[in-house]
Order: structure tokens, then C-alpha cells, then sequence
């Protein structure tokens, strides 16, 4: 049997043991220091993540938020803390940030074959007479199925609660459900079974974290059906229920026969900068607002980062090889501004305005790894002139029609 195990999934061991409140109280003053500036006040995001949506990209156990904030993310804004922190600084502000988590995490979906439990109840105990097929750490922290799913799964999961309160547990009638809080069972429902033989507890629950396992079991079909809400009863509820982040895994972007113009954040280049990959692979990052290339990669391709709402501001980034390219730059005594761009066929075209007039850059592919750069502009425009990064002097310094082939 194709059993899969994911490392570190045990479930967190500071269970109904409430976090220390020193250490929470020291782990927010070092979070009001350092890291409010980039993941907001609230902890909502801004340059980085958000800290209290359901989705954690890095892992949300206790031992994986310790070991981002310890070692940081490579490539990205998010520095190692090690060397300004001790370790049980970083264990504070870590209790800081899992103080502050409402609904479910870490949670865990395992699959088990169906046809086990087709004349057994559900329940803990069963399971452990069978092996998983399937297990995974589902990031979003949210309840969801594969379309086709054909199976029994398991939803393991910690249930952090942000209020002391009496908690129940709706879950449509389709299938068959039975639900756990901290190991006890107080939910059990069969659609094939009547009304009277269900159960539905509610429970008194104290802020903290709580352990949640649900079981769920229905007829194959196209998509299941299953629906759960957790209920604070007479206030509000809590959403166990969303939608796979999957389609949102980071897309390579290739070059094809078309020249494409890609705008992501990139770190290192200007933010709004052009990125022209060409059919031969080769990428330039132009700059229309100061006339200049950025940068340039040979065999390039784009790695995008998921456009989720929660995660703002995530860099995407440029495999390939960064060539040590001439880099031209056009120099204007009054701003350049961006008028359109468009691709055609294998090349991109930048329309600017330069001084009132217009100016048209075309970035083309030449032969397997090089590129030109043509300037265009009916009429000359007065005060434009071009650098070039490697060569002294340039002929054409002054037209503001040129063309150059780079290789
Ligand atoms: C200069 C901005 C900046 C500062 C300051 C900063 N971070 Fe971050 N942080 C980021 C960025 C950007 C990311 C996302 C990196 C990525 O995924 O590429 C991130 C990611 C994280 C993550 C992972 C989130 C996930 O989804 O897995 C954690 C946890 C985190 N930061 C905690 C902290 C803590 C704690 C501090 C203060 C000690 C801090 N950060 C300070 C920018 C910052």
C-alpha cells in the first residue's frame, strides 16, 4: 500500500496547555518592535503576510513558525531573527503570534479506503485497524475535497478558540459524520440512520487550543457534499469550510513563440518594471518610467508566486542566468512617461512620452541568446540621450533613433 507520511505532522504538543503568559506578554513587545512594520499592528499583513489568515505557506506548527522567524526566508524580506533574538525570544514572539489564531491549525487530511468501513462505524478507534492512503498537510487550514474524491478522510486538526463559550458543531446530513473535541465524541450523524440515533453535544470550551478530529464518509460522487460550521453559541461561528488554494501554486511561466510582457514584483528591480521574455529565452526587465534595463537573463523563466488576496506583496522570481548585460538607458531632462505597451509576434513594444513627443522602444530576440533594443521617434527629441553601461562614447548618443543588438 502506497502509505505516505509527511514529517513533523504530529499534532502540537502545547494541547489545552495555555500558553505562558510572560512569554506571550514578552513576544508582544519584541513583535510591537520589529515585526509590526512589516506584518502590520493586527498581525493583518502588509509587506509581508498576514500572520492570523488560515493560510501559512512556511508551515504553522509551533516548530515551523520558530524555525521561519529563527531562520528567516530565504530571498525574501524576511531575515533570520537568530542572530538578534535568543531562542526563547523567538519562542515568545512565536506565542505571541499563536495567541492571536482563531478557527483551525495544522490541520491534517488523511484518506483511507472506503470499502474498510463499509459494515464497521466510524470512528478513532477504526481507524487505527487500517492504513492511510493518503496524507497531507493542508496549508489553507480549511476543509475541502478533491472533486472525485473516493475514500474516508480524516480531519485531524487544532482548534484554537477565541473566547471561552458554549461550542457546537453543525455538519450537513449527507454521508455519514461523527466529530471528536479533545477525544470525546460529541457528534454522530448517518443519513442512512434515523434522526434519534444521532448526537450533537454542545460543550463548554476555554480560549485556548482544543483538539478536533472529524471522520467523514459519503456515497462516491462528483463532489462531496460535506458542509461543517463551528457554532459560539448565541454570538457567532466559525468557518471550518473553503476552497483549495492549488490552483494558486506558484505558476512557471515560460517563454513561447510570442514574446510576452510579465509584471510581477521581482526583488531588486523597480517595482512596476516591464518583463519582456522573449521566444529565445531571453528575459529583459525594462524600466518605462526611467528609460532604462534593469536587468537581463539568458534561459529565463518567471516564478510566480499565488495571487491571494491574504498574501500580498510575496516576490515572484526569475530563474535563469543574469548576464552581465550592457545596460542601456535612455536620459531625458523632463520625466518619461508610459503610454501602452503591447507584444507582436516575437517582439514587445513600449510606447513612451518623452517631452511631449512620443517615443517607441522595441525589444526583439536575435538569433538563440541575444536581443536588440530599437528606439523609434518621429520627430527629435531635444535633451535625450543614451547610456550605455560598458562603452565610453556612442555615436548615437544623441538620436533618439538608434538601434543596438546585445549579445
Ligand atoms: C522587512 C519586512 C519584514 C519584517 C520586519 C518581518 N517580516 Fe516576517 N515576513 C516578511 C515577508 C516578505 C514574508 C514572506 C516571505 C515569503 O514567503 O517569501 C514573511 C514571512 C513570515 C512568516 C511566514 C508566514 C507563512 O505564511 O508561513 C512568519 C511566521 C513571519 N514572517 C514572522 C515574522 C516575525 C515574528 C517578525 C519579527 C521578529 C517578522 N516576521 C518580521 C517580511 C518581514
Amino acid at each position: 500500500m502506497n502509505r505516505k507520511f509527511i514529517a513533523g505532522l504530529g499534532l502540537f504538543s502545547l494541547l489545552s496547555t495555555p500558553l505562558a503568559a510572560d512569554s506571550v506578554q514578552e513576544g508582544e513587545k519584541i513583535y510591537n518592535q520589529i515585526c509590526h512594520t512589516c506584518h502590520a499592528p493586527d498581525m493583518k499583513g502588509g509587506i509581508g503576510p498576514s500572520l492570523i489568515d488560515d493560510f501559512w505557506k512556511h508551515g504553522d506548527s509551533p516548530e515551523a513558525i520558530f524555525n521561519t522567524i529563527k531562520e528567516g526566508i530565504p530571498n525574501s524580506e524576511m531575515v533570520p531573527y537568530k542572530h538578534l533574538f535568543k531562542d526563547d525570544q523567538i519562542s515568545a514572539v512565536r506565542d505571541y503570534i499563536m495567541s492571536k489564531q482563531v478557527g483551525m491549525r495544522s490541520l491534517v487530511l488523511s484518506t483511507y479506503p472506503r470499502n474498510h468501513f463499509k459494515d464497521k462505524d466510524l470512528s478513532l478507534e477504526a481507524l487505527k485497524t487500517v492504513e492511510s492512503i493518503e496524507q497531507k498537510n493542508v496549508k489553507e487550514n480549511l476543509i475541502f475535497f478533491k472533486n472525485n474524491y473516493n475514500g474516508t478522510s480524516h480531519l485531524e486538526t487544532n482548534l484554537h478558540v477565541p473566547e471561552d463559550g458554549e461550542y457546537q458543531i453543525k455538519i450537513n446530513n449527507i454521508g455519514r459524520t461523527v466529530a471528536y473535541l479533545n477525544g470525546e465524541k460529541i457528534f454522530a450523524q448517518d443519513d442512512k440512520k434515523k434522526p434519534s440515533q444521532s448526537l450533537n453535544k454542545s460543550t463548554h470550551l476555554k480560549k485556548g487550543v482544543h483538539k478536533l478530529d472529524i471522520i467523514h464518509d459519503e456515497r462516491p460522487q462528483h463532489a462531496l457534499r460535506f458542509h461543517a460550521v463551528l457554532l459560539i453559541k448565541g454570538k457567532s461561528h466559525v468557518g471550518l469550510m473553503g476552497k483549495s488554494l492549488e490552483g494558486s501554486e506558484p505558476k512557471v511561466v515560460r517563454a513561447s513563440g510570442e514574446a510576452k510582457v510579465l509584471r510581477k514584483y521581482i526583488h531588486g528591480i523597480s517595482p512596476r518594471t516591464l518583463l519582456c521574455l522573449l521566444p529565445n529565452k531571453v528575459m529583459v526587465a525594462y524600466n518605462p518610467y526611467q528609460g532604462k534595463v534593469e536587468a537581463v537573463w539568458k534561459n529565463a523563466l518567471l516564478d510566480q508566486t499565488p495571487s491571494l488576496n491574504s498574501r500580498s506583496a510575496n516576490a515572484s522570481t526569475i530563474k535563469g542566468d543574469k548576464v552581465e548585460a550592457e545596460l542601456l538607458g535612455i536620459r531625458a531632462s523632463s520625466p518619461i512617461k508610459l503610454l501602452s505597451y503591447r507584444y507582436d509576434a516575437d517582439k514587445v513594444k513600449i510606447t513612451t512620452s518623452i517631452s511631449g513627443k512620443q517615443h517607441k522602444i522595441i525589444i526583439a530576440p536575435v538569433g538563440a541568446d541575444a536581443y536588440s533594443i530599437e528606439g523609434k521617434s518621429k520627430e527629435d527629441i531635444s535633451d535625450f540621450s543614451i547610456d550605455l553601461s560598458k562603452s565610453d562614447a556612442d555615436p548615437n548618443s544623441h538620436n533618439s533613433n538608434f538601434k543596438f543588438i546585445f549579445k
